[in-house]
């Protein structure tokens, strides 16, 4: 074991928001992994310790969503170093709350500060983007990179992505439940139809332009018209016991929309402050109604992405 070792922390993100599916995430200040690392004298990735997470991921790293990213690092730098991490996962896994993309942006964001040369965040984004594709079997953007960057991200392209910050109203919260059950992100992308019809195509299109146009004119009803995902939603609903209870809970009280985080099975809800609580309270109470007990969440959306906390 050799030098100095740095912890760096990445928040839990919100995949899709809804109206875009793969490109569009935000984050949740509540939740988040650590990944700390450390040079080691031999070349290649260890995984020393993982902590904190309700099941056994793996030690391999290539198996392993921040081991992967830092392989992909390493070889991509012909680091002349060797690199050992631990991870501290607080996000509870299978969840829809970005777990293994913020293992991934941690490692890769931890990793980067024991660089002699340190990279920007986009040419971070690229490594951590393979690690996300161990998880869920697919390249996608929507969890790294707004975990990595902070706030409401739009990523556009894949092999040169190209990231944009939206502004968010300040008023408004995110409230989260997530349901005490495991979905794998490999079956809710598999249960997909690959193929859309034109007029949902259209829809899903306006809701996009609305929303995101909404967000930049501070246009909570702009944002709440167009929050709605008429693709993806009603073919994942069906995965998570009492869906419908829970929007229909979160939009009878206020919310300007609801959908599922990500894969899910954590539902989210957009709302002004002042309706957040009593929000969690319906959904939560929806989803008991289903004899589903929840964790829950009221986060802001702020811009703090992925950032060193010890060293
Ligand atoms: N956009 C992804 C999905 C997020 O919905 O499948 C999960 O990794």
């Amino acid at each position: 074991m050799t030098g100095k070792s740095v912890t760096a922390f990445a928040p839990a993100t919100v995949g899709n928001v809804g109206v875009g599916f793969d490109i569009l995430g935000h984050t949740v200040k509540a939740v988040g992994d650590r990944v700390q690392a450390r040079r080691t004298a031999g070349r290649g990735i260890r995984i020393a310790a993982i902590t904190g997470s309700q099941a056994t991921l793996p030690l391999e790293a290539e198996k392993n969503t921040a081991g992967m990213a830092l392989v992909s690092m390493a070889g991509a730098l012909s680091l002349p170093f060797g690199i050992e991490i631990s991870i501290e996962k607080g996000i509870p896994l299978g969840s829809g709350l970005g777990g293994s993309a913020a293992s991934a942006v941690a490692a890769v964001v931890a990793a980067n500060a024991l660089l002699d040369t340190p990279l920007s965040k986009l040419e971070l984004l690229k490594f951590a983007m393979q690690g996300e594709a161990v998880a869920s079997g697919s390249v996608h953007v929507d969890n790294i990179a707004p975990s990595l960057f902070g706030g409401l991200v739009l990523t556009v392209g894949i092999d040169h992505p190209r990231t944009k910050q939206i502004p968010v109203p300040p008023n408004v919260r995110c409230v989260l439940v997530h349901p005490h059950m495991f979905l794998s992100t490999r079956e809710a992308r598999r249960i997909l139809r690959k193929t859309v019809d034109l007029s949902d195509l259209v829809w899903q299109t306006a809701n996009l332009a609305g929303f995101l146009s909404g967000c930049y004119t501070n246009d909570l009803d702009m944002i709440r018209d167009s929050f709605e995902d008429v693709i993806i939603e009603p073919q994942r609903a069906q995965l998570i016991p009492g869906f419908k209870a829970v929007k229909q809970a979160a939009t009878s009280n206020g919310a300007l929309g609801c959908s599922i985080s990500g894969a899910g099975p954590t539902v989210f809800a957009w709302c002004e402050e002042h309706f957040a609580e009593g929000i969690r309270a319906a959904m939560v109470e929806a989803f008991a109604e289903h004899n589903l007990a929840s964790d829950h969440w009221v986060s802001a959306i702020d811009t703090e992405g992925a950032r060193i906390v010890e060293s």
